[in-house]
């Protein structure tokens, strides 16, 4: 089976002009060090504000691609404050997250708006990368994998076994989120091993083969090589650690 590793950085709402400029531009120089054969893909989610500037200097580096942090799934239209794919077009974004706790829970996204937006973001050529994840006390009540094959099987809804396969899901516990709390590198196996069956039971094993789960939840250069060396972990979405260039070259070389 051969998952080709994402190491993604979620900047979240951080950096301005500037900082944006000196976080990228260690990371492009931190990259053209790197065997581009041996690298995991690596993906960069800046603000909608720094997503011309981050385009307009990766631009002519295959090793690295764009992802927005939301979209609207809607075309166009009167939707203020809101971002289409059209527009996300424009910069060349590859990826595009949705579903991410802090959406969930600060901006009462629903199941059923982020399947929106997954249909949305496929339909326009681009990839959703699906984030899922439990609260802490949902883990202590132990219904945490039946809590996340919910959210993927709604996420998930109406989009085909070819579209699945493209995309990519997150699984993010929330208790891990900025906590400096890994979840424990094998039970992050072990369920993102579940959310895979959830996916097979849904479409088949060779759909669930293919799709790439990413870990995120305090991903750290100390701790992304254990991660990385699990069998059902391939990749890590990252927040805190990818805001300063030197560990988020760290963690793609954790993932070589
Ligand atoms: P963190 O964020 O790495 O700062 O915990 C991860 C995420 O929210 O994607």
């Amino acid at each position: 089976m051969s998952r080709k590793p994402i190491i993604a950085g979620n900047w979240k709402m951080n950096n301005n002009k500037a900082e944006a400029r000196e976080l990228i531009d260690g990371i492009m120089y931190g990259v053209s060090q790197l065997d581009g054969d041996k690298m995991p893909e690596v993906v960069v989610a800046p603000t909608y504000t720094a997503l011309w500037q981050v385009y307009d200097i990766i631009k002519n580096e295959p090793k690295i691609s764009l992802a927005a942090q939301n979209v609207n799934p809607n075309p166009s239209g009167a939707y203020t404050g809101e971002i289409s794919l059209s527009m996300l077009s424009d910069f060349k974004v590859k990826y595009v997250i949705i579903g991410h706790s802090e959406r969930r829970q600060m901006f009462n996204e629903s199941d059923e708006f982020i399947n929106q937006k997954a249909i949305a973001i496929l339909n326009s050529g681009m990839i959703p990368i699906i984030c899922c994840g439990e609260t802490l006390e949902q883990r202590e009540q132990g219904v945490t994998d039946v809590h996340l094959e919910g959210q993927i099987t709604k996420a998930l809804k109406g989009i085909s076994a070819a579209d699945v396969e493209k995309s990519v899901i997150a699984y993010e516990p929330i208790w891990a989120i900025g906590t400096g709390k890994s979840c424990d590198a094998a039970e992050a196996n072990r369920t993102i091993g579940q959310i895979r069956k959830v996916v097979a039971k849904l479409y088949s094993q060779a759909t669930a083969d293919k799709i790439r789960i990413l870990y995120g939840g305090s991903v750290k250069p100390s701790t992304i090589v254990e991660q990385m060396a699990q069998s059902e972990i391939d990749g890590g979405l990252i927040g805190g650690a990818s805001l300063k260039a030197d560990s988020f070259i760290e963690l793609i070389k954790g993932a070589m």
